[in-house]
C-alpha cells in the first residue's frame, strides 16, 4: 500500500527566502520539541479514551455490522439519503465524491453495479429539501438520519417531514423499513424513537464526536451500500495512525502538518490555511478539513489543552479551496495580498481517467500550447506552476500526495488530517475535541423556535436599524 505523502520544502526558508520561510535547522530543535509536547499530550488524550476515532480502523465488529446493515439494505433500495449536518454529512460526502466522483447518480444502474444512488440533505433549505423529496420514488428510498446527538434541529425537522411524506407513500406501518438511524448507542431523541418505532440504528461510539466521525458508522454506512470497500478504507486509516505516531517529528506526516501549520500561523503571521487539492474528486475532502480545522481549534486556551493559556481566541482560518479553479479567483489574493496564508496542495500523481488534448488549430498560439498534454498532465503543470510563482514571492505552501486516489489513500488521508488537528489543538492549547462556541446560537434558535419569533422583530433588523433604500 502506497501512503500519502507530505513535501514540505516550499514553507523553509532556504526556498523561501530569508525570513520569509522556517529555519529548517528548527525542525531537529525547538519545533521537535513543541510536537513532542503535543504528542504527549495526544497520547494522555488516547490514553484516557477521548480519541474514539483512533480505535475505529481496527474496530472490526463495528465494521462487520455496517456491513451486514449496508447489504441487507442495498439489495431493496435504489435511493439513499443520508440526512444529517456537519460532521454528520461532510465526512460522507468526502467519501462519496472522492472514490464515486461527482457523477454517481447520473449512470445507470449497470455502470453503478446496481447500488444506489446517493443523496444528501442537510441544509434545511425548503428549495433543496422539497426538490429532492418531490423527484424521489419514496417507495424505493432508503432515509440514514445521522445525528451524534440524536437532537439537531436541523435533522429533526427534515426526519418530521420525511416520515410523513413516507407515511403517504407507503403507509404507516411501513414507514420504519425506509429508516436507518445512526446515533449515539445509548442517549438522545433519536436513539429513544429507535427503540420505539423499533427503526434500526447504528451506534456511534461514544467517544467518537461528530466531525471526527467519518471512519465510524456515520460514513461507512452510506459507504458500504453504495459499494466502496470498507476493509480498504480502514486498512489505509489504520496504517497511516500508525506512521502519524512516531516519534521523530520529520517522520509523523500528521506532526509536521500540525507543527509547521501551528508555527507558520504563531511565529510568522500566517493564520489563514487553503486547503487546495488538484482534483474535483477531493473537493469534499476540503470542505471536510474546513469544518475539522475550524471547528476544533478556533477557540479560547485554557479550557483543556496544554501549550499556551490566555483568553483571546486562537485559531487558525481555514478556507477550501480547488484548483486550478481558484487560480481564477483566489490566486492574486494568495500571490499579493496580505502575507497571512499558508497553501496546502493536494495531488494526485495518477488518475482514474485521463484525456488527451488534440492538437488543433495548431496555428493559434493558445491553442499550440496545449497540444500533446493531457487534462491530466495540464492540472499538474498548473499546480507545480502556482506552486512555484508563490514560492517565488516568498508565499509557502506543502503538498500532500496521492500516488492513486482509491480507498487506502483517501483512507490514509482522512486519519492523517485527523489525527494532526488533535496535535495541532495540543499545540494551539485547546480542546479539539468540543465546540463550546456553537451553543449560544443553538440556545437561542430553541429560544425563538419556542417564542415563534421566526415572524417578529426577534433579533432581525428593527425598521430603525435598516438602511433606508431596505425599508
Ligand atoms: O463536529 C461536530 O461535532 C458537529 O459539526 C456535529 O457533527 C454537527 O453539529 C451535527 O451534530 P449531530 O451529529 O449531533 O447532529
Amino acid at each position: 500500500m502506497k501512503l500519502p505523502t507530505l513535501e514540505y520544502g516550499d514553507l523553509l526558508e532556504h526556498r523561501l527566502g530569508p525570513g520569509r520561510g522556517l529555519d529548517p535547522a528548527r525542525l531537529r530543535g525547538d519545533l521537535q520539541e513543541r510536537f513532542a509536547s503535543a504528542l504527549l499530550g495526544f497520547r494522555e488524550r488516547r490514553d484516557r479514551g477521548e480519541l474514539g476515532f483512533l480505535d475505529l480502523p481496527t474496530d472490526a465488529s463495528l465494521a462487520r455490522q455496517v456491513v451486514e446493515v449496508a447489504d441487507s439494505f442495498a439489495q431493496w433500495f435504489e435511493e439513499l439519503v443520508v440526512v444529517g449536518i456537519g460532521g454528520s454529512s461532510l465526512g460522507t460526502r468526502a467519501l462519496a465524491e472522492g472514490l464515486l466522483g461527482g457523477h454517481w447518480n447520473e449512470l445507470d444502474d449497470e455502470a453503478r453495479d446496481h447500488f444506489p444512488r446517493l443523496h444528501f440533505l442537510d441544509n434545511p433549505d425548503p428549495d433543496t429539501t422539497a426538490a429532492l423529496l418531490d423527484r424521489l420514488d419514496l417507495r424505493r428510498t432508503l432515509f440514514n438520519v445521522v445525528s451524534k446527538s440524536g437532537g439537531t434541529v436541523e435533522t429533526i425537522a427534515q426526519l418530521q417531514i420525511i416520515e410523513e411524506r413516507l407515511r403517504a407513500a407507503v403507509g404507516e406501518e411501513a414507514v420504519r423499513g425506509h429508516l436507518l438511524f445512526t446515533t449515539d448507542p445509548e442517549r438522545g431523541d433519536l436513539r429513544r424513537l429507535a427503540d420505539a418505532m423499533q427503526v434500526p440504528a447504528l451506534p456511534v461510539p461514544s467517544n467518537v464526536g461528530g466531525r471526527f466521525s467519518v471512519l465510524s458508522p456515520v460514513g461507512l454506512l452510506a459507504a458500504a451500500t453504495v459499494g466502496i470497500e470498507v476493509d480498504r478504507l480502514l486498512a489505509g486509516a489504520a496504517a497511516m495512525a500508525d506512521r502519524c505516531l512516531r516519534d521523530e517529528l520529520v517522520e509523523n506526516p500528521a506532526g509536521i502538518l500540525a507543527t509547521l501549520l501551528h508555527a507558520s500561523d504563531r511565529d510568522m503571521g500566517r493564520s489563514v490555511h487553503v486547503f487546495m487539492p488538484y482534483s474535483d474528486r477531493l473537493r469534499a475532502t476540503a470542505l471536510w478539513f474546513q469544518q475539522l480545522w475550524a471547528e476544533s481549534l478556533g477557540k479560547r486556551p485554557g479550557t483543556g489543552g496544554s501549550l499556551e493559556a490566555s483568553s483571546a481566541g486562537v485559531g487558525p482560518t481555514p478556507v477550501a479551496a480547488l484548483g486550478a479553479v481558484d487560480q481564477h479567483s483566489l490566486l492574486q489574493l494568495l500571490m499579493d495580498g496580505p502575507d497571512d496564508k499558508v497553501v496546502l496542495f493536494a495531488r494526485i500523481r495518477r488518475r482514474r481517467d485521463d484525456l488527451a488534448i488534440p492538437g488543433l488549430h495548431l496555428e493559434a498560439p493558445s491553442f499550440g500550447r496545449v497540444a500533446g498534454h493531457t487534462l491530466g498532465g495540464l492540472l499538474d503543470i498548473e499546480l507545480r506552476a502556482t506552486r512555484e510563482a508563490l514560492r517565488r514571492v516568498g508565499r509557502p505552501s506543502l503538498t500532500l500526495e496521492l500516488d492513486t486516489l482509491d480507498e487506502e489513500s483517501l483512507g490514509a488521508t482522512l486519519m492523517l488530517c485527523q489525527i494532526a488537528t488533535v496535535l495541532a489543538g495540543e499545540l494551539y492549547g485547546v480542546n479539539p475535541l468540543d465546540q463550546p462556541g456553537v451553543e449560544l446560537s443553538k440556545t437561542l434558535t430553541a429560544e425563538f423556535l419556542a417564542s415563534g419569533s421566526e415572524t417578529r422583530e426577534g433579533g432581525h433588523p428593527s425598521a430603525v436599524d435598516r438602511a433606508p433604500w431596505t425599508v
